[in-house]
Formats: C-alpha cells, structure tokens, sequence
C-alpha cells in the first residue's frame, strides 16, 4: 500500500459509520414518537403484541450478547498504520514489506488470556499482540503475544491447557491465572510448559502499559521470494517507549483503583495525540540452517537468541485512532494466523498448524455465521471476488447467475488471478503416519535457564516472590513439589529457595539436570538489543 493508502481503511469505515442525528424510528425506519410507553389496553391495561415498536427494542436488546471469545476475552483495540524503513524484497514477494516507506492501515487489539471480558487489567497474565494489516493484496494477521515463547508445543494440548488455566469448573473460581491447583498440576506434570512459566512469572506479565509492551510472532514463520526460496522468519515488536512493567504491589493496587488501567492508558494517550510506537524487527534464517541450532526451530517453547540471529528492523507501527465503536470494531474484529498474503507462509509448527485450523472455527460461531469476513472492522481494503454465496446476515448482493469454477455461461464469476495468486511454499514433505512428538524437541529447561541468567538480581528476585507467591496457594503439597522438581532442572538455588518459601523439601542439586550456564544479555529486559 502506497502513502496513499494510509487512509484507505478509514474511507472504507466511512460507508458504515452512523451518527444518532436523525429522528427516532424503527429499524425499519419507520419514525417513533413516543419510546416511553408501550401500546396497552387503557392507560393501566395489558400490554399489546401488536406494539411492533416495544417489540423489536426489547427482542434486540434480547439478543444484544455474543459469545465472549474462548481466550484475550479482555481487549482494547486502535488502528494505525505501519510504514516500512526498507524492503524484504529480496526475501519476501509481500507488497507491503517490498520497498520502504510503504504505507499499510492497521487495527491492533492487545489482550489479556485467562480473565472474562470484564476482568481487571493489570493482572498476572501473558498479553495478546494482534495486528491485522489491510494490504493491498488482502489482510494479513500477525496473531502474537508479548512473550516469545508459549507453554505448549502441540495445539492439541490447547484445550487441556485452557481449561487448566480458566477459573475452576465447580464454582468459577479463581478469575488470576496463576494462582490455582489445577494451573500448577498441569505445569508439573508438563515440563514443556517451564520455560513459558519463567517468563509468566517475570515482570513481562505485568506490562506497565500496551505501549509499553514488546511482541512476538513466536512461531517461525517462512518469507517465500519470487524464485519460490523460502526464509525462516521470526517476528518481533519493540516499543519505542521502552519495555516497561509494575511491580506487584502496583498491580494489586491498581486493580482496585482503576481495573480498565491498561485500557484507558492506550485510549487516553491516542486521546492525547501521544501515538504509541512500536518497531517491527524480524530474525532471518537460511532454509540450509533449519538444523543449526541446539533446538528445533518449529518447537513454540524456543526463542532464536538475539546474539545467534540479531533482530532487523523493518519498519515501524504508529496507533493514532481509537474506535469509533467498542463492539463493532475491537469486538468483532476477528485475528487468524491464517489470514496471510503471497510471500508470508507457516512452517510445520504443530501448535501454529493447530492455531491456523482453530481460529476460524470458532469465529463461525462467535461472530455467528460464515459472513463475518464483510463486518466492518474485518473486510479488506483489496477488493473481494469470490463463489462463496448466501449464508447468515449476507450483506453482498451478488450479481450474475454463476457461482462455480469453471464456468462458460459467464455474468458472474472471477477469473483465475493470472499473476499474484498465493502459491503456497514448496515443501517436500515424508514421513509415516505416526503421533509422537519430535526427539528435538524434547529439552524443556535449556532455555529456561538462560532466561533465568539473563535477568538482573532484582528481577530474578520478582521471579522467585512470584513463584513462591503463586505456588505457594496451590493446595496440592504433592502439585508443588512437582513443580519444585522441575525448576531444579532450571536452577537449582531457584528451586530451593521456592521450597522453602512454600513449605516443601528442597530438592538435592544431584537431582537437577546441571545448570546449563548459559547467559544471554540479549534477552535481559534491561539489555534487549532490538
Ligand atoms: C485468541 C495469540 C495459541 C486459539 C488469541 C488472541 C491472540 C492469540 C493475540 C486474541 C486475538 C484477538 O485480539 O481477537 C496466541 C498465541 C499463541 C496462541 C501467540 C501461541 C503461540 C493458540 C492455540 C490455539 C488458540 C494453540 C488453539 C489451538 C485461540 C482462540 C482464540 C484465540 C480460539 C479466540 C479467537 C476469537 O474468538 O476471535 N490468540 N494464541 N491460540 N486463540 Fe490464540
């Protein structure tokens, strides 16, 4: 998208915003006079069916709830646009990362996971990061969080994991994440999960702020050039205002005072004409070094450290318009990893596999139907052509009597795009039909550990309050001491002083995998290179 198609989103809303000007009527537009009373029998007598007015308001009123989403119930969304510093063209056919200073709308939704859509902010929890760029080529979605990594590496456990981390089914309880039995027993009997509770245990779940806030792509994606070479991608968001956090004490506090903390602070700044800024960096890797490395590149558990890859800029995300509408845009918006354009594809990460399978399925039901790809908020700026007809709330009137591919009798059906059509990445694929997780993903601790040693004293300390905090109200002495065992794994004077804060037999260092000793300023908040 050129400069000039910054604002090409916003002429598009344009169509469909409304402003309450006008006189009172009916949805059908029949004008009303009088709202406060329904039609009846005599001034104190029944109330009639035949009040079509009294009716319809209150059967819409009836009807006004949608399905909150399965998880980042809780959001605030903003549009914006991003601009490129340089082009990807020699890695990627995508048009709006091809050259610099090519400009593309944005709607961006941050979210917290586990709470309720009325949930407070400021809780212990990882965030959501979802970008939807409206290219000229169609929407891409870069569907984040603002940690790296996540706590499964199958999405097949996605379920299992939701539900040990949601509020317990027998009395809803409780709404924070990290404080339950059931969190922890599944976390000790997953060691998968050890590195990505490091960090939820870190200040990074405790943003300071949506602008504060780093994200990530986590997965490796694949960049595909016009020759059809593919590169491994990993994409990361940096915040020009610096990666800030509160401290505990500050969370506890603030939820009381004000539990729309981190809701407000993004409208008010946007209110204020402070944009929030964000640089967008990636991690270029050859398709010959997919095994270079001491992890797998498709295991979600993994970061590519910072010093091994450096972070590229490549352009830079500004947020300067808030919603007109809270339901209609930052609700309905609908992220899915699948949305992508020519020159973006997956890899066979078994948890983004899972992810590009889910997110449809359950906006059909969320958004209530096959047509929510024509909301507002979730059509593109590139023009729409296809044989997909009919359906719930269908808002196209499609011309022509053809629907199929191929056809001869014409007056309606598209072409094939004779240049520009998404060509999916080349892969050879083998193997027998088997379900068994990879031998290379099997190191569950390595990583932990050397996100444990980038961190300053004092964040090591936060770490280790909020383990002994979180743990220690699970009331499985078992469940604890299971969790204890494998941050022995991470680091042994961890685990024992987690023990004895919480009550359990420390483990011995013979017990724990040696402490891998590596060290990675890179990826120390302090020192974060990118
Ligand atoms: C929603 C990120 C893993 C299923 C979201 C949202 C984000 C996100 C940011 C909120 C989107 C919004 O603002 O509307 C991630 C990341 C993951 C991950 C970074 C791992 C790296 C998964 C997996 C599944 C899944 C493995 C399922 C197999 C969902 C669902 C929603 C959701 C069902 C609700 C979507 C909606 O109702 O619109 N995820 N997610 N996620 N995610 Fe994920």
């Amino acid at each position: 998208m050129s400069t000039d198609g910054r604002d090409a989103k916003d002429r598009q809303l344009d169509q469909h915003r409304t402003d309450s000007t006008e006189p009172l009527t009916t949805e059908t537009g029949v004008r009303v006079g009088n709202t406060d009373n329904s039609l009846r029998a005599g001034a104190r007598g029944p109330t009639l069916l035949e009040d079509f007015h009294a009716r319809e308001k209150i059967t819409h009123f009836d009807h006004e709830r949608i399905p909150e989403r399965v998880v980042h119930a809780r959001g605030a969304g903003a549009y914006g646009h991003f601009t490129t510093y340089r082009g990807l063209a020699d890695r990627t056919t995508a048009h709006f990362l091809r050259g610099p200073g090519v400009t593309t709308p944005v709607f961006v939704r941050f979210s917290t996971v586990a709470g309720s859509r009325g949930s407070a902010d400021t809780v212990r929890d990882v965030r959501g990061f979802a970008v939807k760029f409206y290219t000229e080529e169609g929407n891409y979605d870069l569907v984040g969080n603002n940690m790296p990594v996540f706590f499964i590496q199958d999405g097949v456990k996605f379920p299992d994991f939701v539900h040990a981390v949601k509020p317990e089914p027998h009395n809803e309880i409780p709404q924070a994440q990290s404080a339950h039995d059931t969190l922890w027993d599944f976390v000790g009997l997953q060691p998968e999960t050890t590195h990505m509770m490091m960090w939820l245990m870190s200040d990074r779940a405790l943003p300071r702020s949506y602008r504060m806030m780093q994200g990530f792509g986590v997965h490796t994606f694949r960049f595909v050039d016009a020759e059809g070479r593919g590169t491994f991608v990993k994409f990361h968001w940096r915040p020009l205002l610096g990666t800030h956090s509160l401290v505990w004490d500050e969370t506890q506090r603030v939820q009381g005072k004000d539990p729309d903390y981190n809701r407000r602070d993004l409208w008010e700044s946007i209110e204020r004409g402070q944009f929030p800024e964000w640089e967008l960096g990636v991690q270029l890797v050859e398709e010959e070094d997919e095994h270079a490395f001491d992890f797998d590149l498709l295991d979600a558990t993994k970061i590519i450290p910072e010093e091994q890859v450096p972070v590229q800029p490549v352009g830079k995300l500004v947020l300067d318009r808030n919603p007109d509408n809270f339901f209609a845009e930052t609700e309905q918006v609908a992220f899915h990893t699948a949305n992508v354009v020519p020159g973006i594809d997956f890899t066979n990460d078994p948890l983004l596999q899972a992810r590009n399978f889910s997110y449809l399925d359950t906006q059909l039901l969320r958004l209530g139907g096959s047509n929510f790809q024509q909301i507002p908020v979730n059509r593109p700026v590139a023009p729409v052509s296809d044989n997909q007809r009919d359906g719930f709330a269908q808002h196209r009137v499609h011309r022509g009597k053809t629907s199929y591919f191929p056809n001869r009798v014409g007056g309606g059906c598209p072409a094939l795009a004779e240049e520009g059509g998404y060509h999916h990445y080349t892969e050879k694929v083998e193997g027998q039909k088997i379900r068994v997780r990879s031998e290379s993903f099997a190191d569950h601790y390595s990583q932990a550990t050397l996100f444990y040693n980038s961190l300053a004293d004092w964040e090591k300390e936060h770490l280790r309050a909020a383990f002994r905090f979180e743990l220690g109200k699970c009331e499985e002495l078992e469940v604890r001491q299971r969790v204890v065992a494998n941050l022995n794994h991470v680091d042994h004077g961890l685990a024992v002083n987690v023990a004895e804060g919480i009550g359990v037999v420390p483990p011995s260092a013979e017990d724990g995998t040696p402490n891998h000793g590596r060290s990675s300023p890179a990826l120390s908040q302090a020192n974060t290179t990118f």
